[in-house]
């Protein structure tokens, strides 16, 4: 017998949780970040790097998938996992959101979204169902709704009837997804900053059901402390006992703020993208590797990290081969991130797990607070 979906919370904090979502793919631990994996790789790593870091699920995107290589090539060659070679979990966001910021010519309706891709020009239609179906073929564990989030600033009005239809478009993705034993499928919260319609948001998914529910529409352009004043409310509004997922977040101390929320998932191409762009994350702050004080700097990046770049290789080094250019370049400046991104996750869960989350918390910002990194 297969394995089934399940979450189990092993100790909480204040409103931090730690716990483990169990799927036929293996054990997600919580407070948990997803690396993104986009295209079918997380740039610049191969997956048993990525799982060396700490990750225990990644996440892909529908989007990006659908146009290239079409989710119907993916499933003739035996679906996502074994096409990128990737046998943990994978999480796949549903599409609307991405066709949004990177599609041209879309138009919206009741029914879905139609859009020309952002590579060749060629139309496409996503609604619940397509999306559904896709998320199947590509043999996602974690399915997201098809939803739609507006950009903020947007007024009141405008937030409703988008959530709103984005509550039809879940219960039609909760019918079209149906009963898959081992496979998940989560709702996504919107309501922009607005606690009561976050709420209705909220009444509206616990109706409908699901295995798991995101937050989502926020980091649009808000701020960090409009974020968090919906994350005051935001994790409350939903059921205790199903994992809540931040969606699209965010920089260490948007983490962290979400984790002491009651927020148990993240993901965010933020590790990833700024390796390939010279900016590194560590304990003590965030330095740009392209800087040329580095240049003749023999220590690495953060004498406390385990990973191969900190391990193997000086600033000089690293400031080295990012002004030429070459490939290794990005490759051990993403790795390093991801590293660290994951050791934030295990000192969550090792604080939440030992009631010391707000000592922990305490650490970090002043970690931080150091000068000259
Ligand atoms: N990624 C970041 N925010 C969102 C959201 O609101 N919806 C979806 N589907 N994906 C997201
Ligand atoms: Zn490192």
């Amino acid at each position: 017998m297969t394995q089934s979906f399940s979450f189990s919370l092993n100790a909480t904090d204040g409103k931090a949780r730690t716990g483990v979502i169990s799927t036929p793919r293996g054990d997600i631990r919580t407070p948990a970040f997803m690396p993104v994996g986009t295209a079918a790789t997380v740039k610049a790593m191969m997956p048993e790097s990525v799982a060396a870091t700490g990750a225990d699920i990644l996440l892909g995107n529908t989007y990006h998938l659908m146009l290239r290589p079409t989710a119907e090539r993916i499933a003739n060659l035996g679906g996502l996992h074994k096409f990128m070679n990737w046998d943990k979990p994978i999480l796949t966001d549903s599409g609307g959101f991405q066709v949004m910021s990177l599609s041209d010519l879309r138009k919206m309706s009741e029914k879905g979204v139609t859009f020309r891709s952002h590579i060749d020009g060629s139309k496409h239609e996503l609604t619940p169902e397509r999306s559904m179906e896709i998320q199947k073929l590509l043999g996602s564990d974690i399915v997201m709704c098809f939803d739609e989030c507006p950009a903020l600033p947007a007024d009141r009005t405008r937030i409703n009837e988008s959530m709103q239809m984005s509550m039809r478009w879940a219960q039609r993705s909760r019918d079209a997804f149906g009963d898959r034993p081992g496979y998940a499928l989560f709702g996504i919260q919107q309501g922009g900053l607005e606690e009561d319609l976050r709420a209705e948001s909220a009444a509206a998914l616990r109706d409908i059901e699901f295995d798991g529910y995101a937050v989502g529409g926020l980091a649009v352009g808000e701020g960090q402390e409009a974020m968090f004043n919906v994350l005051d409310f935001a994790p409350d509004q939903l059921p205790t006992d199903k994992p809540r997922y931040l969606m699209g977040v965010g920089k260490p101390d948007d983490i962290v703020g979400a984790v002491k929320r009651g927020i148990d998932m993240m993901d965010c191409v933020l590790p990833s993208r700024s390796g390939r762009t010279g900016q590194i994350f560590t304990r003590h702050g965030v330095l740009n590797i392209k800087n040329a004080r580095h240049a003749d700097d023999p220590r690495p990046l953060d004498e406390n990290c385990g990973c191969p770049a900190c391990r193997n290789y000086s600033r000089a080094y690293l400031h080295h081969v990012f002004r030429a250019q070459e490939m290794i370049s990005g490759m051990l400046l993403t790795w390093h991130n991801l590293h660290y991104f994951q050791d934030i996750m295990q000192g969550m869960r090792d604080a939440i797990a030992t009631g010391s989350f707000a000592a922990w918390e305490a650490d970090f910002h002043a970690g931080r607070a150091q000068g000259d990194i």
